[in-house]
């Protein structure tokens, strides 16, 4: 490629990320209708490493405003918020099968170290999880799991 075809590519490409930051997904955070309502190490530790993306209360970093990263981080909040939404968690507690299933769902991605995931702890290295925090988590899960338990015998 000689000096000017490679300006020329150049150019194009700043171009198209200049056109590609009016393509902007809508990052706003709807209203919380049911917050997860936990002991406050735990509430915490939650909040810190899984809010961004699993309840309505995102902190959206300045990258989340430009284009490609906008895109991208839009739909992993949009795909955690449907998978599990701490800000609806009362849906959940409605049926204690649907939140037994999510609380079994947290304890084992929190055991594997596959959530919170690497690429967001990477950019938000305080968001990882203390030992104590997961010891804290994963008794708080056991309680809650037992208490549905023996209310379901009664
Ligand atoms: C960077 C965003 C992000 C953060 C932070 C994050 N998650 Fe996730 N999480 C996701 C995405 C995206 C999915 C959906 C994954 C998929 O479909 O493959 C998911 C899926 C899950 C699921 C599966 C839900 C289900 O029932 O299908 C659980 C449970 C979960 N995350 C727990 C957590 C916990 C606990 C934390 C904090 C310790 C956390 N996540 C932090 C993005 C995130």
């Amino acid at each position: 490629m000689n000096g000017h075809a490679f300006r020329t590519v150049l150019w194009s490409a700043a171009f198209a990320i200049l056109i590609a930051q009016f393509v902007r997904p809508n990052h706003s955070n709807p209203a919380v209708s049911g917050d997860l309502l936990a002991p406050p190490v735990v509430k915490d530790a939650l909040e810190r490493a899984c809010y961004d993306c699993h309840s309505n209360q995102t902190r959206w970093p300045w990258y989340s405003a430009v284009a490609p990263f906008s895109w991208w981080i839009h739909h992993e909040v949009e795909q955690g918020r449907r998978r599990m939404n701490f800000s609806s968690w009362t849906d959940y507690t409605s049926d204690p099968g649907t939140e037994d299933q999510k609380l079994d769902e947290v304890a084992r991605l929190i055991a594997n170290g596959a959530m919170p995931p690497w690429y967001y702890l990477a950019m938000h290295p305080g968001a990882r999880l203390t030992p104590g925090e997961r010891i804290a988590i994963t008794r708080w899960i056991a309680g809650e799991k037992s208490s549905h338990t023996s209310s379901s015998m009664r």
